[in-house]
């Protein structure tokens, strides 16, 4: 029997208290929340994004046409180009099937173009069974000027087919095409269904724009270094001002990030959905695999400069340089940003604290309103945990970023955690956390878990699932909280759970009791995880064993891409990116059909690190 006593006073609960965290994985930006329907928009897609691409990956050439790399270019951020023959035509595929439009609605086709004056340009929607889209002409008026048509789509089709066809010569960049209908009809906006799908949870905030994506790869930005940098941190001021000017990146996931979704349009849409934004920031320790401190004075400078430039681009009047940016862009009233999160699992606590200590001290002495919020490792179980969280302690850190991702089990079983969380001590804020699955018994797991959270709504100020989304053909992780691909998109039972928590967000906890703590039993089901980060760049050699020395799996990071090899019976496969069991006899080698009983599993993960690294 439970207890209540309505006369108590629990924990106040904040409004803000669940959020969402969207990261660009699973392409959860191009190809998904991000409505261009065109991949490769700006033949900038490359092998140092991923090794299957070329600058014409997603196009199709009839005739003659390539990409050319040279002074004729649009801007120096948009470095390629296609060159496209007199009588030739190019054809983009979409993402997933193709290009999906709806009957009756309306699309705006755009492209630059570089072309002699009275070369015609023609613009044609189609699929397998004809013409989608009446043909549009437009006569190019001689140097790179931006030509725009609108279609109405005469069918219903999910496998359309952009084409572009020139009379003369002609180069072309930025070949567009965004559905009218975006959510709120903005432009450069966002894919109806799915903000949709966001906005219907209510979420106290947005945390963007990742996780691993923040800050790995290259410090300096796009012209800084010796040629162009592709592998760069994602640094806010690369995401903003005219989409033809954003700078291309190569994404920590493994393919090519447009920034069409941008700082301005996260702020956007947090504004839109009534949403707290919450930017994470680079750190210049790099956290998720790379472990090295960027040891450069001047560009930890530069970091500190921009991350203030961001408060201002968000917040300052119009008359600030980075206010009048904003306005510029279409929003002269501040975005009212108060948090912002300096780093992301960063694993090398001490030169972490010291960057963070600058950032904070930089950050409040101009906005002394700002919560600076900090983090507690790659996850909570990591050799580095308690020693960050006394270092955060130490440091007299507002708020810690906590990440954990575990089996139901481990949710069930952990419920009290913040229950004895010093209360004197930085608040929590659980930025990244799933039960691995998005079955009904990975959605109750975690809404048990969530009563703990509310519980202790005076330590556990803000939390949010993660990823946020998960394009069902380019998955790099998973369970995912909504998935969809280039017409549809459906909530995981996991994301019923987070809505139905976030649309009743109570004011006060109203304490109870139990006479009996139900028990957690049961036979263990799904396989045991574990996951791990490690890069080709920094390590020989990976292995996985279990505690007696069984070696499990392995990667020498030979051939083309990082893989693991499993060296244990059993048959294990890729699937989607991921390295995954697939049958039931392997799994059974740790747990026995039936077994009731709980196990402590201990994996050991051994890497050898390349000379010189
Ligand atoms: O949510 C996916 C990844 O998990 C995030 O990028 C990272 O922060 C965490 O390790």
């Amino acid at each position: 029997s439970i207890t209540v006593d309505p006369a108590a006073r629990g924990a106040k609960i904040d409004k803000t208290m669940y959020g969402i965290f969207f990261e660009d994985i699973n392409r959860a930006a191009d190809g998904g929340l991000y409505a261009e329907l065109v991949q490769n928009r700006s033949f900038e897609y490359s092998t140092d994004d991923n090794k299957s691409y070329t600058p014409l990956t997603a196009w199709s050439v009839d005739g003659t046409a390539q990409v050319v790399n040279d002074a004729g270019r649009l801007n120096d951020r948009n470095r390629d180009y296609l060159s496209l023959a007199a009588g030739s035509s190019v054809t983009n595929a979409g993402y997933n099937t193709g290009i999906a439009v709806e009957q009756g609605k309306k699309y705006d086709f755009s492209v630059w173009a570089r072309a002699e004056s009275g070369t015609a340009l023609t613009v044609t929607l189609q699929d397998a069974d004809g013409t989608l889209a009446s043909a549009r002409r437009v006569a190019a008026k001689g140097g790179w000027a931006q030509y725009r048509a609108t279609f109405t789509a005469t069918r219903t089709s999910t496998t359309g087919r952009l084409t572009v066809a020139s009379t003369g010569a002609a180069a072309l960049d930025m070949v567009s095409l965004f559905p009218r209908d975006t959510y709120k009809h903005e432009a450069n906006g966002l894919r109806k269904d799915l903000a949709e799908k966001v906005a219907a949870l209510h979420p106290g905030f947005v945390r963007f724009p990742g996780g691993c994506l923040v800050n790995t790869g290259s410090m300096q930005d796009y012209s800084e270094a010796s040629g162009w940098q592709r592998k760069r941190s994602y640094q806010w001021k690369d995401t903003i001002g005219p989409v033809e000017q954003r700078a291309t990146n190569a994404n920590f996931w493994g393919y090519n990030q447009s920034y069409g979704l941008g700082y301005y349009e996260y702020f956007r849409f947090s504004e839109d959905i009534g949403a707290m934004p919450l930017p994470v920031v680079p750190a210049l320790v790099t956290g998720c695999g790379q472990n090295k401190a960027v040891d450069d004075d001047a560009l930890l400078k530069r970091h500190i400069q921009d991350t203030l430039d961001l408060i201002e681009f968000a917040n300052g009047p119009v008359t600030s340089p980075w206010g009048k940016k904003r306005a510029e862009m279409g929003h002269p009233k501040p975005f009212h940003l108060t948090h912002i999160e300096v780093g992301n699992e960063e694993n090398l606590p001490n030169e972490f604290f010291t960057r963070f200590k600058q950032f904070r001290a930089a950050i409040q002495a101009k906005y002394p309103y700002m919560t600076v919020l900090s983090n507690s490792g790659p996850d909570d179980a990591g050799s580095t945990f308690d020693t960050a969280w006394q270092l955060n302690r130490d440091a007299k850190v507002d708020m810690v970023d906590e990440h954990y991702y575990n089996s139901p089990q481990w949710f069930l079983q952990n419920n009290d955690r913040y229950d004895s969380y010093d209360r004197s001590g930085p608040k929590v804020f659980l930025g990244e956390y799933a039960s691995w699955g998005n079955a009904f018994k990975n959605g109750l797991a975690e809404a048990a878990y969530m009563t703990g959270l509310e519980r202790n709504a005076d330590v556990v100020k803000l939390a949010s699932y993660a990823p946020l989304f998960a394009n069902e053909d380019y998955v790099q992780w998973r369970p995912d909280l909504v998935w969809f691909n280039n017409h549809a998109s459906w909530g995981s039972a996991n994301y019923e759970v987070q809505k139905l928590f976030m649309n009743n967000v109570g004011d006060r906890v109203v304490p109870s009791t139990a006479t009996t703590t139900p028990s957690v039993s049961g036979p263990i089901s799904g396989a045991v995880g574990l996951s791990t980060w490690a890069t080709s760049a920094a390590y020989d050699d990976v292995k996985v064993t279990a505690a007696d020395g069984t070696p499990l799996l392995s990667d020498d990071f030979s051939g083309d891409a990082a893989r693991w090899t499993h060296t244990g019976g059993g048959s294990w496969s890729i699937q989607d990116g991921q390295y995954v069991q697939t049958d039931a006899a392997a799994e059974n080698t740790m747990v026995s059909a039936g077994d009731t009983a709980w196990h402590d599993y201990d994996l050991h993960v051994k890497a050898t690190k390349k000379s010189g690294k």
